[in-house]
């Protein structure tokens, strides 16, 4: 068998990499390579090697690499005022607000609160949960013992703090760190039956559950290797949520701000057939870059279960980010990147449809988040021999391959993204766990 990683590593890159194991926490595994620069969808490492990014740092750099708008957004607000804390407001992020606010046509009434991250945007929805879940428990926290629980779904995301991790699916990233936040309960994905049992557990007398204060889902499941609930169940969990009080929750943090082909998944008819969510969570793509998130409290009532105090981190709302944010929605809106999104995804999936290559076996997504689906489970390596081909992908798991380059990339740059894939060899090794 073709060793297909020998040469990867140049000699600076290699050096680079043992240092950085040697001062690293081992969570993140060895680095592919080590980056120096990017531009558009193309980045450079430290020995001058450049890549075709379809991976855009887990669908974050949507407007590509050092976009000129956004290095003089961001040097600008630097040149300003880079922090306030939350005793003081700024101009960027009540523009922000706004913006964010009219893209996810939410009602009058509705609130945003930002943050630095998709777990801690999570955070913040369980939060909300919790506080509407003491609402329908009455004054108390919970009546005779039963407090609220909150409803998460097999193969789902939320991210990596101990509250997000709570609502997290896959065992062995949770296990370990079990007793987790108690009143978290899974139930299987689009199975409507589970949801409506999950629903009446409180409906059995003295021995019943406590009431559900909320369903918190992601419409595709980004992580679990881009797996799109089917619509019809997205709209009866928002039916049983409405009928019985419950919160419906849609993590859009790896979906959101114009990934998918709309600013948010859930305005997909083909996603949802057309349901209004009570919270939305983003981060990733939001600031183009820097470390940014934030929550969507859909109408008054609901955004009303915050107060002062109830919630916040020092840097909410940051002005830096703020601007970098601003930049990144301004691009997108102006250089037309949603329908790009939706028309270069399209382009994506029939050409790798087309391409021929017999260990690719499906492909599926929205927009420009897609994941090619194996006939052999060798994603891991299918990265390594794209790396050394000059393209980034990404092994979302052992069978299927995830691919969200940035939203500004061309239809030259899907064919030569494809053009290279149609070339992964057949003999590939197979992850380590298979
Ligand atoms: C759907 C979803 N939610 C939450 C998160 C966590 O976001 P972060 O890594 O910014 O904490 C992720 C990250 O991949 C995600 O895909």
């Amino acid at each position: 068998m073709t060793d297909y990683t020998q040469g990867a590593h140049d000699t600076r890159d290699a050096e680079d990499i043992d240092e950085y194991e040697h001062v690293h926490l081992n969570v993140f595994g060895t680095p592919l390579r080590v980056l120096d620069h990017g531009e558009g969808c193309r980045v450079w490492d430290v020995d001058g090697n450049e890549y075709l990014d379809f991976l855009a740092g887990i669908a974050v750099n949507s407007i590509g690499y050092a976009h000129p708008r956004w290095v003089a957004a961001v040097t600008e607000q630097a040149g300003k005022i880079a922090h306030s804390s939350n005793y003081f407001a700024t101009e960027p992020q009540i523009h922000l607000a706004e913006k964010l606010l009219k893209y996810a046509q939410a009602p009058e009434g509705s609130k945003v609160y930002f943050c630095n991250s998709g777990a801690e945007a999570n955070e913040a929805a369980l939060k909300l949960a919790k506080l509407h879940g003491r609402t329908l428990c009455g004054a108390l926290p919970s009546i005779g013992g039963r407090p609220a629980r909150i409803l998460a779904l097999t193969n789902g995301f939320h991210g990596r703090t101990l509250g997000a991790l709570s609502a997290t699916w896959k065992p062995a990233i949770r296990k370990p760190f079990e007793p987790l936040v108690p009143g978290i309960e899974f139930v299987d994905a689009n199975d409507i039956e589970a949801l409506r049992s999950a629903f009446a557990e409180n409906n059995q007398g003295k021995h019943g559950k406590g009431p559900v204060a909320a369903v918190i889902l992601e419409l595709i499941q980004g992580e679990a290797g881009v797996l799109p609930l089917q619509a019809d169940y997205v709209r009866d969990v928002r039916r049983m949520c409405t009928e019985n009080g419950a919160l419906m929750i849609i993590d859009e943090v790896q979906t959101g701000i114009g990934r998918t082909g709309s600013w948010f998944a859930f305005q997909r008819e083909d996603l949802t057939h057309g349901i209004i969510p009570d919270a939305v969570s983003f981060a990733k793509g939001v600031a183009g870059g820097f470390p940014m998130g934030g929550l969507i409290v859909f109408g008054a009532k609901n955004a009303a279960l915050f107060t002062p105090g109830s919630h916040g981190s020092t840097f909410a709302g940051n002005p830096l980010g703020a601007a970098a944010a601003l930049a990144t929605v301004g691009v997108i809106e102006d250089e037309h990147l949603i329908e790009n999104a939706e028309q270069r995804g399209e382009q994506l999936r029939t050409e790798i449809s087309n391409c021929g290559n017999p260990v690719f076996s499906t492909v599926r997504g929205r927009g420009l988040l897609n994941a090619v689906t194996l006939n052999r489970p060798c994603a891991h390596a299918i990265v390594e021999w794209a790396l050394t081909q000059g393209l980034i992908v990404n092994a979302v798991r052992p069978d299927a391959v995830r691919l969200a380059p940035p939203l500004i990339v061309s239809a030259e740059e899907i064919s030569e993204a494809v053009s290279i894939l149609a070339k992964v060899p057949a003999d590939l090794p197979l992850d380590p766990a298979n």
